[in-house]
């Protein structure tokens, strides 16, 4: 069976962008492979979080990642801080990456502009994302868009790694969806939705009431037409609306088309109100059933079944690059 790892950051709220880009996928890999979901709440540190916050984003997010379907039977689910092997591969991944190549990371460079302080461990992020994933040996790792750049590196420092040491890691694919791996905020659809954006309306939270979604999507910013079309460069808030009823009903966009011929923008955004709220209202129904116990009995399980594997890899390294092994 081919192995899966992803992860999420605990901060700001879980989105329908998070959701249809990268969540969703997990409850579909879960049936036909091994996977691994973890909650990096090491990465969550690379800029400043208030502790008390911390923890709680902690247990949300496990508590969403029961909610949209994940299964604990079938995928390990666990917090990254509490498998000491991925701060320690971090630093030994850290010194095969090059600073010319952190640098270029887009990421980095959108999240330090204009900043005075700004955390060593922002720039050294994706040599920690890159130890998640290869301790694990994942053959694919599904994510939005934005990660893209940060799985190539991934993939550039496993090959480095083996051409150096000997086959050691497995080299991971990426896996992006065709649509949904880049939603856009409905406020200002030129921008990803974000997790971190100040402007509230611009995201649909996994935790937002009825109310609350349908007044974000009938303010959607859209365009001075009326015909429904999906093309991105023209009419890019109408476009992201498209592709987020495609993913959330799983009709094609060409089909949603046809289906508004002759419509207006006013009855699309009605009906994709109903199709988010029925969809949050399964995930909400299970989240607010679930006890903070409950949460941490699986997440104990999970971190116990992911320490074993990542012991074993995390070993063969420390060998590999010479570090004394008595
Ligand atoms: P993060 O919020 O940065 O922890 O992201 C968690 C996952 O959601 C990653 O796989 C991201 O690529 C994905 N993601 C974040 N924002 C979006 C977005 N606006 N559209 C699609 N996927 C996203
Ligand atoms: N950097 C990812 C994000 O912000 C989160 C992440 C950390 C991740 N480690 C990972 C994603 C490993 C996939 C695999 O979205």
């Amino acid at each position: 069976m081919k192995r899966v790892l992803s992860g999420v950051q605990p901060t700001g709220d879980i989105h329908v962008g998070n959701y249809v880009g990268a969540m969703m996928h997990f409850v579909e890999l879960q049936e036909e492979h091994e996977c691994y979901f973890c909650i990096v709440d090491l990465h969550a540190l690379t800029v400043p979080q208030d502790p008390v916050e911390l923890r709680n984003k902690t247990y949300e997010l496990a508590g969403i990642y029961l909610a949209i379907g994940l299964d604990p039977q079938k995928s390990t689910l666990f917090v990254q801080s509490q498998v000491s092997a991925h701060a320690e591969l971090a630093w030994l991944l850290s010194c095969i990456a090059y600073y010319g190549e952190l640098s270029r990371m887009t990421q980095f460079k959108d999240k330090s502009k204009g900043k005075e302080n700004v955390s060593v461990g922002l720039f050294t992020y994706p040599a920690l994302m890159a130890a998640d994933i290869l301790l694990y040996q994942a053959n694919y790792v599904p994510v939005g868009n934005d990660q893209k750049q940060h799985l190539e590196l991934t993939r550039d420092l496993a090959e480095r790694f083996n051409n150096r040491f000997g086959e050691t890691f497995v080299v991971p694919e990426p896996l992006i969806a065709e649509v949904g791996a880049r939603i856009m905020s409905l406020t200002d659809p030129t921008k990803k939705m974000s997790k971190s954006d100040e402007d509230e309306n611009g995201r649909i939270n996994l935790l937002d009431s009825p109310d609350v979604v349908k007044k974000k999507i009938m303010r959607a910013t859209t365009d001075s037409e009326s015909v429904i079309r999906y093309d991105v460069e023209n009419k890019p808030g109408l476009s992201n609306l498209l592709s987020l009823y495609s993913v959330m009903s799983g009709m094609s966009i060409t089909d949603i088309e046809k289906k508004y011929e002759g419509s207006g923008y006013g009855t699309l955004k009605k009906d994709l109100v109903d199709v988010v709220n029925e969809r949050l209202r399964v995930i909400q129904e299970k989240y607010y059933g679930l006890s903070r116990e409950e949460l941490e009995r699986i997440l104990r399980e999970g971190r116990e079944r992911a320490e074993v594997l990542a012991a074993k890899t995390l070993k063969d390294v420390k060998e590999k690059m010479g570090l004394a092994m008595f």
